[in-house]
């Protein structure tokens, strides 16, 4: 799986789906918004059903706007009769901590066939509780974790190993990235999906030294022409 792409951008999404190294798409209500998508839930159905279909069979996270219990059951029933690739992102509680949430995602996930990415994870323990529940992926924000003081490569690490020891089939979504360095380190500790923003894809392809090497090898090779 490795890496994600973490925007509504169809360009962007195009781009890097063409060179063969993504393997799915995240969004989330802010990216939509920062990405212009207006017209209400039909502005986000159109997009999803277009990136959807760019990326399929690959995934796509969509993230319901609701906090109510029946709407978000509605809302992911709904967003995924989209395209068959859209799964659905479920906060891990709501705005004022309510409980609902995880009875959503169980629900989801074993009566509605429906894989569901718990979002909004600042923390193992929130992590493994999400999995708990059933939910096809757990996304913890490695970025929003460092700004918190924690060292985000000793969380992911330690939720891999109890994912592992328990025989959990929740993959592990890292978003937030804030630095190119972010997605190798983040998979080096044992994500199994780092969600990255396209500048950090573009920064980890590009580097000076390739440059200056390409720019080399060209100079010589027109001494042939
Ligand atoms: C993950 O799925 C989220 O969309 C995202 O990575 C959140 O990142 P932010 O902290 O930059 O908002």
């Amino acid at each position: 799986m490795a890496i994600f792409l973490d925007t509504g951008n169809i360009y962007d999404i195009r781009k890097f789906h063409e060179m063969g190294i993504i393997r799915g798409v995240t969004t989330n209500p802010s990216i939509l918004t920062k990405e212009g998508v207006n017209g209400g839930m039909d502005g986000v159905k159109k997009i999803s059903i277009e990136i959807a279909k760019l990326i399929d069979p690959l995934p796509l996270s969509v993230e319901v706007i609701t906090n109510e219990t029946e709407g978000m059951i509605s809302q992911a029933i709904d967003f995924s009769s989209w395209a068959s690739n859209i799964n659905v992102k479920i906060t891990i509680h709501g705005p004022n901590g309510e409980l609902n949430n995880l009875q959503v995602v169980q629900e989801l996930e074993t009566k509605h066939d429906i894989r569901v990415n718990v979002t909004a994870m600042m923390s193992v323990q929130q992590c493994f509780l999400a999995a708990m529940a059933g939910a096809t992926y757990v996304s913890i924000f490695g970025g929003r974790v460092n700004n918190m003081g924690y060292d985000s490569r000793i969380e992911i690490r330690k939720l891999r190993d109890l994912l592992d020891n328990f025989e959990l089939d929740s993959k592990i979504i890292v978003g937030s990235t804030r630095e190119v360095i972010n997605v190798v380190e983040w998979l080096h500790a044992g994500a199994h999906i780092v969600t990255c923003t396209p500048k950090f894809l573009e920064g980890m392809i590009v580097h000076p030294y390739s440059k200056e090497t390409v720019q080399m090898f060209l100079k010589d090779g027109a001494k042939f022409e």
